[in-house]
């Protein structure tokens, strides 16, 4: 028997923080949108996966010609991103089987790695409560004072950055999302929801170019990291013959 592998792509974000014209999954990077730049690497890793692809619903601009998944469906969006998430969760409820594995990643971030997208579906194959990619912060880091002035330098030992994909059992994320939600929590990413049950996601060391776009000056790095990694990542860009899209149990 195998279980299902889905993937959760919550877009329906507006990036007002870009300060562009339109959401950020509709950003061109040499000549392609965010969006197809992100699907196209999720697709190359995970051909046979079913994506949920969250969606404002009055996002006029996606193009459904662009989504290289077999099966695939639109899910509208929420206030929030966990809220974009909880909707594909409840989207696929009585399809998904609660051990099926669930892999959310942002459209926003488009230079995940096949490589890394491999080792993180392989590190969760059999761990009983999942993970995230992640990177160690190499930065000292400074808490503010909530003035502009340092109060506290944060050791550095131990930190991480929590990057996407993150994935979890169909089971476990529904219930940390219900959970928080009920609690009035916070949940800027899945692990937060899922380490509120007391659990300890895996962290899987990912690349540090696994970059979010966030700010306007992060649109060209993305555009160098992706024209760097078409040089040295022969599977970022080309279809991938992984056999990836169900778990063997
Ligand atoms: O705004 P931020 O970059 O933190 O958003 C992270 C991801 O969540 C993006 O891919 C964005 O499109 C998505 N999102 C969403 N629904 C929202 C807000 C954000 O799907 N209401």
């Amino acid at each position: 028997m195998s279980a299902a592998l889905w993937l959760v792509v919550p877009a329906a974000g507006q990036g007002r923080r870009m300060g562009a014209d339109r959401p950020k999954q509709y950003l061109e990077i040499a000549g392609r949108s965010v969006l197809a730049c992100t699907l196209a690497r999720l697709f190359a890793a995970f051909p046979g996966a079913r994506l949920c692809l969250c969606l404002d619903p009055d996002d006029t601009r996606f193009d459904p010609a662009g989504v290289p998944f077999a099966e695939w469906r639109r899910v509208p969006g929420g206030n929030e991103r966990v809220d974009s998430v909880t909707h594909a969760l409840e989207a696929i409820a009585g399809e998904a089987a609660d051990d099926d594995l669930v892999l959310v990643h942002d459209v926003a971030r488009p230079c995940v790695t096949v490589a890394d997208l491999a080792r993180l579906y392989a590190a969760l194959a059999d761990d009983p409560v999942g993970g995230l990619l992640a990177a160690p912060v190499a930065d000292t880091m400074k808490r503010d004072d909530g003035a502009g002035r340092v109060a506290t330098s944060e050791l550095r030992a131990g930190l991480w950055h929590a990057f996407t994909p993150q994935g979890f059992r169909y089971g476990l994320l529904r219930r940390a999302l219900a959970t928080s939600a009920t609690a009035d929590m916070a949940v800027t990413d899945d692990a937060s929801a899922v380490e509120a049950l007391g659990l300890s996601p895996r962290l899987v060391s990912g690349r540090r170019d696994n970059l979010k776009i966030t700010h306007p000056e992060d649109l060209a790095l993305v555009g160098q990291i992706l024209a760097a990694q078409a040089q040295t990542e022969p599977a970022s860009g080309e279809p991938y013959e992984a056999p990836f899209g169900a778990l063997e149990k």
